[in-house]
């Protein structure tokens, strides 16, 4: 039997990347897995890995950041799925935001950002927290960044992404204070925040689309991310941010001590 067998994940943003990766460890584990995202190639990527790994994939169209279409995912999870165990709010934006850019810019830049990395995960969240708990526990995910955990490589905080940046930090505030209310309802919330892994986001960032020379002998890639995230689910912690780091091992580290969970 696998680990995840009877357990339904959600994973948002599964068209590529980390959160293709994400759902195909998941199912990979036993997860029956409902795949999301704005893209409509989700639901070939659904069918592909339903396909690699025997267990069923629903993919389907929706916007984390608009609330009908929360609410529909979760409804789908619930009615056709039967009920939801795991939530991994991985959807994110990534765009360069400048300090002194147009306010206009500035302002779209905040909409399209916290809207997808912020307001989302919050919205997602709460719909799936009724279920969890009517399940007696689960687990949420947040996929952040290693900029909200001290640096053990260069390059951290980059200065042209103010947002992005913020949206995590932010993000960090659900973690902390949503593992400590939802306890009681063994519902653990921890978040998985990496450095470079492979995926279109990262290769968007280079002109060519393809990995620096350097940086493509040592990137991660989603599989690292979903092997740490499935260790986290088994391992039964609650609010750590756990780092993944670029020519470092990527393994769960051990339990942190309560004031140094947050922010390592
Ligand atoms: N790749 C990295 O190096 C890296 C590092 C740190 C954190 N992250 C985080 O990992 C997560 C996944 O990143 P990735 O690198 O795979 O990015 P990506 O851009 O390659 O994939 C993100 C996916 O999310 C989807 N998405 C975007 N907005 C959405 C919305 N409103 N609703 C539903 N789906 C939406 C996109 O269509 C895409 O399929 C993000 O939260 C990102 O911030 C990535």
């Amino acid at each position: 039997m696998a680990a995840l067998d009877g357990k339904v994940a959600i994973v948002s943003g599964a068209a590529q990347g980390i959160g293709e990766g994400l759902a195909l460890g998941l199912s990979q584990a036993g997860a029956t897995v409902l795949a999301f995202d704005v893209q409509d190639t989700i639901t070939q990527v659904a069918e592909a890995i339903e396909q690699e790994t025997g267990n069923r994939v629903l993919g389907m169209v929706a916007d984390v950041s608009k609330r009908a279409d929360v609410e529909r995912a979760v409804a789908t999870a619930t009615e056709t799925l039967g009920g939801i165990d795991i939530l991994v709010n991985n959807a994110g934006a990534w765009k360069p935001t400048l300090v002194d850019s147009p306010w206009e810019q500035a302002v779209a830049d905040w909409d399209l950002i916290m809207d997808t990395n912020f307001k989302g995960v919050m919205m997602l969240s709460r719909a799936c927290v009724p279920h969890l708990q009517s399940r007696g526990g689960g687990d949420i995910v947040n996929i952040s960044t290693y900029y909200v955990l001290p640096a053990r490589s260069e390059g951290t905080n980059n200065p042209e992404t103010d947002l992005y940046n913020a949206s995590k930090w932010a993000l960090n505030g659900f973690t902390d204070t949503w593992s400590k209310y939802l306890a009681k309802d063994n519902i653990r919330v921890n978040g998985l925040c990496m450095g470079a892994t492979d995926s279109p986001m990262l290769r968007g960032l280079f002109p060519t689309g393809e990995l620096p020379e350097a940086m493509a002998k040592t990137v991660m890639y989603p599989s690292d991310i979903a092997r740490l995230m499935l260790d986290l689910i088994a391992d039964g912690r609650t609010g750590e941010n756990i780092g993944a780091w670029v020519g470092h091992p990527v393994e769960l580290p051990p339990p942190s001590p309560a004031h140094r969970r947050i922010s390592g």
